[in-house]
Formats: C-alpha cells, structure tokens, sequence
C-alpha cells in the first residue's frame, strides 16, 4: 500500500528518498502533473497525479504525507482523512491552535492516524540525548542553549504572514520541540526580537526567546535567518548538575563533557531522521496509535511558538497553557 506524496516541492523530496530506501511505494501528487511525473521518475514513484484529491482516491493508497505550505495543511489533511487516509503531516502541524484541534478531532472522527512530521524526534543524535538525560548522565537538567541562525534569504510562499508566518514556526519550531522534549514542559516564555533585516518577509527574520521549563531547567533559544556571516556548523547543549550534552544541530555528533568524564559518539545513518520517521508511521497506521508526534505532541509545540509570539506583541511573559 502506497504514501501518497502532497506537493512535490524540497521537503518531500527528503520523504521520497527515505520512502526508497526503505522500499515503500510512493505516489507524488502536484497541481502540475509534470511535477509529479518528474519526480515518479527520479524515485522511482508508483503512481503520479496532477491534483491532490485524485491521488488521494488512488485505491493502493493507505497514507498521506501532507508537504505543502502551512496555510494549506488544514485542508489538505482533512482531504487526505476524508478519503480514508493516515496522514502524517508536515511541521508546523496547523497556524493556529485551532486549526491543529479540527484535524485531531477529524483524525479521531475518521479512526486514522495523524502523525507531526517533527523529523528532529527521529534523528538519532537528537534521541541520544534524551537517552543521556534518561539514563542520568547528565544529572537534573538545569539550562538549555538552542542555537539555529544564519542568513537565508527566502522567496514565495514563505514571505507571506499567512503561509509562511516568520522564522519560528517555520525552522524554529524544531527547536521548540526539543527544548520540550528535553527540558520538560515550557510553563513560561518571554520573546524579543531584534529590527528586521529582510525587509521583504513578512513574518519575523529573527526571534530570541527565553523559556522556562517544569522542573526549572531555563531554554534559550535563538532563531535567525538574518545572520550574515555566521558558522553553518551549530549545535545546542543542554547543561545539567553532573554535565553539559552537546548536540550538533544537523545529527552528525553528541559529545557529553563533565565530571564523569568525556564521551562522544558519532551518526553516519538517517541523521536527519526521515527514515526512522517513515518507520514509526507505518508502526502507527499498524497499531492504531502514534507512540510519539501524535497531533497532540505537534499541537503542543504549535503553543509554545504561539505564546512566544503574544509575547512579542504584549511586551511580557506568557504561559503557552493560557
Ligand atoms: N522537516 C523539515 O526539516 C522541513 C524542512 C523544510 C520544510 N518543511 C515543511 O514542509 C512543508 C513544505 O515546505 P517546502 O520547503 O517543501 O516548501 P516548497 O518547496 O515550497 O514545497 C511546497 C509544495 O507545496 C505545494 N503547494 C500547494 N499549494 C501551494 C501554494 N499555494 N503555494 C506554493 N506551493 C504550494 C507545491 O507543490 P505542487 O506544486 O507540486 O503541488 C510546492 O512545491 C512546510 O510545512 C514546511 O514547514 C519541513
């Protein structure tokens, strides 16, 4: 039974090579069909549509891997379940809270699986270090230091507030999710953000945003696409009472410094995840029941860049429950 690919555009080309090498079926959906065809060829596709809903309708699919722009996930989600289909879905799960509670409650209405596409809970680097946290290496978890900023300078839909909506929820929200996943619970966020530098994006080019987890650990997280001349090579740590777990950003290492002594290990496989993701959705759509990125844990994620983004206009704290 087949993934049904929506949009044919950068990211699904990340679900269609994992989609190949674990020798799942894909069918490419596109609003053009010699898109589709285009890219059936180059992954080896079972099937290539010129409109969504047709593809959807192919009888050898099961699921839908939603990869359109974040004002269209709500429809094309709800497409995707009315048809029949699982779907796992792109980050940011939905705009708006909202948006993100129609899709469970269609999911659940319709007995189908929905699933976040957050690739970052699937990369194994990221996962050693909930592992490290887990098995107490790195003792309470006190300050966690998330760093993703350089200089990119986007074009269509993601100039828009609308679709694309600014550097948080679309990158950064990565990075909310880790320091969630790692740090616990966000209870608390303050955000600043510097003048803007690109002057033809919308949303916000740049986000400072400081976040207080249960259990105390203190987040920083520091987004930007509008940082010339910084490093590609980037990592985050999280610092504990017995030691500090770094983290490069891209998966390739995770290096543990502290009183225990040193410890590194290094990823050659799926270091982005994509693969380990594709498996878990189709444990998912077997059982019933999506074990991590459900709609809940990406809807979750979705509140903490929305607080962060109140407390840009307010001026003041806000509790992402509120
Ligand atoms: N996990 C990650 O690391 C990661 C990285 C990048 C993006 N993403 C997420 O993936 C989604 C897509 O991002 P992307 O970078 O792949 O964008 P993209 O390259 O622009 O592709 C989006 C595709 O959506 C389709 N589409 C449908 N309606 C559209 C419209 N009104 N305007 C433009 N495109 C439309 C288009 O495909 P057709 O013309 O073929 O229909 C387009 O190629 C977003 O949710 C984004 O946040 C995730």
């Amino acid at each position: 039974m087949a993934l049904v690919v929506l949009g044919c555009g950068w990211i699904a080309r990340r679900h269609a090579r994992a989609a190949r090498r674990l020798r799942l079926p894909v069918i490419f959906a596109s609003r053009d069909v010699a898109r589709a065809r285009a890219y059936a060829r180059e992954f080896g596709g079972v099937g290539a549509y010129g409109d969504y809903d047709n593809a959807l309708r192919d009888p050898r699919a099961r699921a839908a891997v939603v990869c359109t722009p974040h004002d269209r996930h709500l429809d094309d989600v709800l497409q995707a379940l009315a048809a029949g289909r699982h779907v796992l879905v792109e980050k940011p799960l939905a705009r708006t809270l909202d948006e993100a509670d129609r899709m469970i409650d269609a999911a659940a209405r319709a007995g189908r699986v929905l699933m976040t596409a957050e690739n970052f809970r699937f990369m194994p680097a990221f996962r050693w270090v909930r592992c490290a946290l887990d098995a107490r290496l790195l003792g309470e978890p006190r300050e966690l230091h998330l760093i993703a900023r350089g200089w990119r300078r986007h074009a269509g839909w993601r100039l828009t507030s609308d679709a694309g909506g600014g550097a948080l929820i679309d990158g950064g929200i990565h990075y909310v999710h880790a320091l969630r996943w790692w740090g616990g619970e966000v209870r608390r966020v303050f955000a600043l953000r510097p003048p803007q530098t690109l002057g033809d994006m919308a949303g916000e080019d740049a986000v400072d945003v400081l976040a207080e987890c249960d259990g105390g650990a203190i987040g920083v997280l520091a987004n930007s696409l509008a940082a010339p001349g910084v490093s590609r090579f980037q990592w985050s740590s999280v610092t504990g009472t017995r030691a500090t777990c770094f983290v490069d950003n891209r998966g390739r290492w995770v290096l543990i410094r502290g009183r225990d002594g040193v410890r590194a290990r290094l990823f050659w496989r799926d270091t982005r995840g994509h693969e380990a993701m594709l498996r878990a959705f189709g444990e998912a759509m077997t059982s019933g029941r999506v074990r991590e990125m459900d709609g809940a844990e990406g809807r979750r994620d979705l509140a903490v860049v929305l607080a962060a983004y109140r407390s840009l206009a307010e001026g003041a704290p806000v509790n992402p429950a509120c």
